[in-house]
């Protein structure tokens, strides 16, 4: 079943879990979550980013969606735009069904400036006025995360633009998010770290002081793979070229969610699992040309990653827990609050 991203992260709070929010850009990766998320009995965030919605276009996405809801009707399922550029982009995806959107404000919509804080600010409150007002929850993000040059992201190292505690009290305090998205020395994709993070590059203690100032807003780790090590070895021993590379060590992760992170997001890690499982199909069995001769062992791979992670963050078990809501009864939610 579809439901409001904000019921998600409330259980999770009220119980002291983490929900992974994976990302998704065609069918097998939705069946991969669905799967995972039977098998574990966790509620589950699916998030698709502009280049995603570009990839599969948006009728697609919201059929396969509804397909997932259709079929695993005891599994709690929020759909969400991920890294929202600019208002009209959240819009759209409120019109496509999503029940949830990040407007990521702390870079301009060609996704590379960062933003002044009232920039940020502006953007951010207009998307919560109209979300709210259909009952979608709305992640704002203040800080700026590192990134791949053709993601998003400020392109420079994580510890460019890590957030400051103080304005993200007064940004959840002028925007209404329901979550927020912190800088704490991550990036995404596959190269964050040329070494295991200790303290200095990975600032858990930022979100030990953003969660005592505001102990009621869901907080989000963006790029929180965690790499690993097999998945990259598995690549390269079967014709890839990566190098060699750190993410965000689970039990950071686990820190965190003893925090207030109650989002948690994943992707590359899932992209290495597939790229492993079909490099490994094509070099083994090069006969091979049936798509789904290499896509079944790659859907089975980042089912694996996707238990993995439902279990380690928590939220393993608790989607038969969860009370359903649905978008109306959060539009009287969130008109109580005013
Ligand atoms: O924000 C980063 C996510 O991994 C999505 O990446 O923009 O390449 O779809 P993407
Ligand atoms: P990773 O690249 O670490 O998987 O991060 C994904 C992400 O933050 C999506 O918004
Ligand atoms: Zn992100």
């Amino acid at each position: 079943m579809l439901v409001p991203m904000r019921i998600l992260l409330d259980h999770a709070a009220e119980n002291n879990y983490g929900v992974a929010a994976l990302n998704v850009n065609n069918m097998e990766q939705i069946q991969a979550i669905m799967e995972a998320a039977k098998e574990t009995n966790s509620p589950v965030i699916i998030q698709a980013s502009r280049g995603a919605r570009k990839y599969t276009n948006d009728a697609y996405l919201r059929h396969l969606m509804l397909a997932a809801a259709e079929l695993y009707p005891d599994i709690p399922v929020a759909m969400h735009l991920d890294h929202g550029n600019a208002p009209d982009t959240c819009f759209s995806a409120i019109q496509q069904g999503f029940t949830s959107v990040m407007m990521d404000g702390s870079l301009r919509d060609d996704g590379k400036t960062p933003t002044t804080f009232d920039e940020n600010v502006a953007v951010t409150k207009k998307v919560v006025d109209v979300a709210h007002a259909f009952g979608v929850t709305v992640e704002g993000e203040i800080g700026v995360l590192g990134g791949i040059e053709d993601g998003h992201g400020a392109g420079g190292s994580g510890l460019d633009h890590v957030t400051d505690p103080v304005q993200a009290e007064q940004f959840v305090a002028a925007t209404g998010v329901d979550a927020l998205a912190v800088a704490i020395g991550t990036s995404h994709g596959a190269y964050k770290f040329d070494k295991k993070p200790t303290g200095d590059v990975l600032k858990m203690n930022i979100i030990e002081e953003i969660h005592r100032r505001l102990p009621n807003t869901h907080l989000v780790m963006h790029g929180s793979s965690s790499v690993p090590r097999e998945l990259v070895d598995l690549i390269n021993k079967y014709g890839g070229k990566m190098k060699e590379s750190y993410g965000v060590p689970l039990e950071e992760i686990q820190r965190g969610i003893k925090h207030g992170v109650r989002k948690v997001n994943v992707d590359t890690d899932n992209r290495l699992a597939i790229t492993g499982a079909i490099r490994q199909l094509f070099a083994e069995k090069p006969d091979k040309f049936d798509p789904r001769d290499y896509m079944t062992p790659a859907r089975e791979a980042m089912k694996k990653v996707c238990v993995e992670r439902m279990t380690a963050f928590g939220q393993a078990g608790n989607a038969s827990k969860i009370k359903p809501a649905s978008l109306t009864t959060m539009v009287a939610f969130y008109s109580k609050k005013k």
